[in-house]
């Protein structure tokens, strides 16, 4: 499914070097809208029935008018906004968002009162401001993105199941030599210079639709999930991590659409202005997700999406225009481009272990473990994998490991812990976690626990009703105590606990040797089926960013009891020092529905609970308004730290930070060398550091009168070769993000 800037581009493959990298065609409108005074909706419809090319699109000022017209159903509405805190009371930095650490607020967001919030929406409903049901679901969205939880989400169905935003040109933001302050560069320029010889000097971004580049795209990325403006920065622009995650990951990037950017509504064009004077006018699009026959209306529209009045759980699923394939993974995926030949490939590119083919970097290992997803499927594959890569690596002489978790949003949690006993086995995982005290919470666990205890521990093997209550959270006797002891009461475990003047369960932690682990984590931690011996100091951890979830607990596990540094790529566009991890650090998600879930349960067990709390969810409706969404249900605990505060909350600096430069927009050895280099070599590299690592030299050099300008590689490459890089590279252009199936420490992209 090429994007229509595809076509173009091959016309300019054969015009090379003298035309513009931008072709000319993505200044035309791709689809004249009707002239006709049809309503909005209805002439979506009458330009997708006279167009059969895939993917389908329309111009993104249509697709917007068109939203803006279906009609707010109020009553609906308020009954959603009356259901939400049913949800968040299990979001378990609820109360910290409002009054968040003063670092957190310097360096990272803003507090949000997300209740009060809803209160706002409320008001806007009654006073009119809020008229069309799209306004509605995109004011919950602004307020839930203010928590930068990548777990926390309730996305309405008006804006992730009728149109998803495009803007075809992706971006990156390098440094010419790694140390001059980087510069926002169209991706074509890029090819065009590492693959071809283009004539024209390709010049960097200014300003985008007349605003100052960095201005508009630090603005832009917080429309994203992550917490750290650093890594939603990264998350704007085409990175080889995500490309090789194909539709699982975000895509060619926000600012084309791809992840959360494909949410962000859109004008009818984008104006780019170069350094060099130059202009392009981009045209964006809006790709439809249901079909449009014999739509003449919003109310059509809202008629075909929104199922508010049947009863809960059978509402039809939303008709889909291209059903999405949730096809079986590979058994073993292609080689992603930009990235060698593993020499341990795990299940569908999910983990893959790489040797660095130059001279000097013979005794390094490379990991890339993009994501923890684990199904029935391919669980033992990922461990296997990871188990023959270590063994195999350090048998051969590679004393020195990358692990390389860019774009790496987390997946299965135990994969997490398992992964970190493989590197350290002598080291027990940690892993602290609590939920928020709530009275939903707390009627559950009673009449779980009460339950559970009738019957001893392994009953539940062949008895599915009581296994599925004995492996939950709510029985008392799974997990353990902060210092590895048994809980002895769902009271103990439950609390409430004052911390800071909040409500909380108790600390808990995974209990490895539980029988009933697969059930509950979904896989078995194992440890190393060979003995390797990474030094601490011979281990580092390579991050983008993103790293969330499963992969933040991961670095936790990695950094606080492995000792290992970190380095982290990329960030806005100065020379300070930047997060490792700027993804979601809650401990587990939980989607709505399965929250929804316990309290029907538990009054199935005890019926006195009828008349608690615990009833309103019974009828609880908001779930079948849900696009997509999930609660961070736990906080991840830090050992040993008695501040009470989650890690969510906690600012931390990478050891070591690196720009891109144009040859790691392609090549992810290039990635691979700098940190190798930066680890073992060279500390001077790490832009900004203090403390441990020389002050660079350079960084006060940098600045925005210096700029960066793309050169071609130094190393040429043969032609043919170069082409068929670049073909690989501008085929990843059509991959677009796709909802996952949930996990339980797994980020939505
Ligand atoms: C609005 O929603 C309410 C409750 O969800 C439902 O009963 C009513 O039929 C809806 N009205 C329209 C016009 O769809
Ligand atoms: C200016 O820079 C843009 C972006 O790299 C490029 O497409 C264009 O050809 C350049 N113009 C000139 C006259 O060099
Ligand atoms: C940020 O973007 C929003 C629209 O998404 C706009 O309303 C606002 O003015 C922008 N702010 C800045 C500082 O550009
Ligand atoms: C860009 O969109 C605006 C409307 O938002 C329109 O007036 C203008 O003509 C468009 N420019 C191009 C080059 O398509
Ligand atoms: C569209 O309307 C026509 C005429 O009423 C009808 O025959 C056809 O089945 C409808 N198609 C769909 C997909 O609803
Ligand atoms: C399974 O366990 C439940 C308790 O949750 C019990 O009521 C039921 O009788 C058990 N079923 C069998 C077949 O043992
Ligand atoms: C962990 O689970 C095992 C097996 O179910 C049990 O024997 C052990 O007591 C548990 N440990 C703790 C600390 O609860
Ligand atoms: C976990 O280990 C147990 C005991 O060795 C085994 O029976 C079970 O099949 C394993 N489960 C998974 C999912 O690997
Ligand atoms: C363990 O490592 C040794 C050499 O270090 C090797 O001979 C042996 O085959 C390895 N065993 C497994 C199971 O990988
Ligand atoms: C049912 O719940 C009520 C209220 O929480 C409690 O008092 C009672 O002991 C429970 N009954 C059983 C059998 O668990
Ligand atoms: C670039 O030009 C040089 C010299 O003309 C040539 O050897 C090389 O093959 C060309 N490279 C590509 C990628 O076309």
């Amino acid at each position: 499914m090429p994007f229509p800037i595809m076509v173009a581009l091959a016309t300019l493959i054969a015009l090379a070097a003298a035309t513009p990298t931008i072709p000319a065609s993505i200044h035309d409108r791709q689809q004249e809208a009707p002239t006709s005074t049809l309503a909005p909706c209805a002439q979506v419809s009458v330009i997708l029935a006279n167009n059969n090319k895939a993917p389908a699109t329309v111009p993104a000022d249509l697709a917007y008018e068109c939203l803006g017209t279906i009609p707010l159903n109020v009553t609906s509405a308020k009954a959603i906004l009356f259901e939400i805190p049913l949800y968040l009371n299990w979001q378990s930095t609820l109360d910290v968002l409002k009054n968040p650490p003063a670092e957190y607020v310097e360096k990272v967001q803003a507090p949000v009162d997300i209740l009060a919030g809803l209160d706002v929406i409320s008001e806007s409903i009654d006073s009119g401001d809020i008229t069309s049901e799209y306004q509605f679901g995109w004011q919950l969205y602004k307020l839930f993105g203010e928590a930068h939880d990548g777990h926390l989400a309730f996305i309405l169905d008006v804006i992730g199941s009728v149109f998803l935003f495009s803007r075809p040109l992706p971006l990156v933001s390098v440094s010419e030599d790694g140390k001059k302050l980087p510069a926002v560069f169209s991706y074509y320029d890029v090819l065009g210079v590492q693959f071809k010889n283009v004539s024209y000097t390709p010049s960097h971004i200014v300003k985008i639709d007349g605003t100052d580049v960095n201005e508009y795209l630090e603005n832009l990325s917080q429309d994203g999930s992550l917490q750290d403006r650093d890594a939603l920065y990264n998350n704007l622009f085409y990175n080889l991590a995500q490309i090789s995650l194909g539709s699982s990951g975000t895509g060619t990037g926000m600012f084309t659409g791809g992840g959360r950017g494909r949410f962000s509504p859109l004008a009818a064009n984008t104006t780019l202005d170069f350094a060099n004077s130059s202009t392009t006018v981009i045209q964006n699009y809006a790709r439809p997700q249901v079909s449009f026959t014999n739509v003449t209306s919003g109310e059509d529209l809202r008629r075909k999406i929104v199922y508010d009045e049947g009863s809960v759980g059978v509402s039809p699923p939303p008709e889909k225009v291209n059903p999405t394939q949730q096809s079986v993974p590979e058994e073993v995926a292609a080689i992603p481009p930009g990235y060698p030949a593993p020499v341990v490939p795990g299940p569908s590119n999910l983990i893959n272990g790489f040797y660095i083919n130059a001279p000097g970097y013979e005794d390094v290992a490379v990991l890339a473990v993009p994501n923890f997803v684990s199904s029935s499927y391919n669980e033992l594959r990922f461990q296997a994998a990871s188990k023959q890569f270590l063994a195999k690596a350090w048998s051969e002489g590679k004393t020195k490991l990358i692990i390389d978790v860019q774009a790496n949003g987390g997946g299965t949690i135990l994969q997490g812990y398992d992964l970190f006993r493989q590197i350290f086995p002598n080291t027990d995982p940690y892993g602290g976690n609590r939920f928020r005290y709530n009275a939903a919470f707390e009627l559950v666990g009673q009449a779980y626990s009460e339950v559970a205890s009738q019957y001893p521990r392994d009953a539940g093997l062949t008895n599915y009703t009581l296994r599925s209550i004995q492996t939950s959270y709510f029985d008392y006797h799974g997990d353990m105590t902060a210092d590895g002891k048994p809980f002895e009461s769902w009271h103990q475990k439950a609390g409430p606990y004052d911390v800071n003047g909040n409500s909380y369960g108790a600390v808990t932690r995974w209990n490895l040797t539980d029988i009933y682990l697969p059930y509950q984590g979904g896989i078995n931690v194992t440890g190393p089926s060979n003995l390797t011996r990474w030094q601490p100091e011979n281990v580092v951890l390579l991050t983008d960013g993103y790293c969330a979830s499963t992969c933040a607990l991961f670095a936790e596990m990695l950094t606080q009891q492995g000792r290992v540094k970190t380095i982290a790529l990329g960030g806005r566009s100065n020379a300070k020092k930047i997060q490792a991890v700027g993804g979601v650090k809650g401990a587990n998600v939980y989607q709505w529905g399965f929250i929804r879930e316990f309290p029907r349960s538990a009054i199935s067990l005890n019926v006195t609970l009828q008349d608690s709390v615990l009833k309103e969810y019974e009828f609880s409706r908001v779930i079948s308004r849900s696009y997509s969404d999930g609660i961070n249900v736990r906080d991840a605990i830090r050992k040993g730290d008695d501040s009470g505060l989650a890690l969510q909350f906690k600012y931390e600096e990478a050891d070591c930070r690196l720009y891109y430069t144009p040859e790691m927009t392609v090549s992810a050895a290039a990635i691979w060398k700098a940190a190798a280099d930066a680890q073992w070599s060279d500390s001077s590299k790490c832009i900004g550091s203090t403390g441990g690592y020389h002050s660079p030299p350079y960084a006060k050099r940098a600045s925005r009168g210096e700029t960066t300008t793309l050169s071609p590689a130094r190393g040429q490459i043969h032609a043919a070769q170069a082409l068929k890089q670049f073909q690989a590279l501008e085929n990843t252009f059509s991959i677009e993000t796709e909802i996952q199936p949930s996990c339980d420490g797994f980020m939505q992209p």
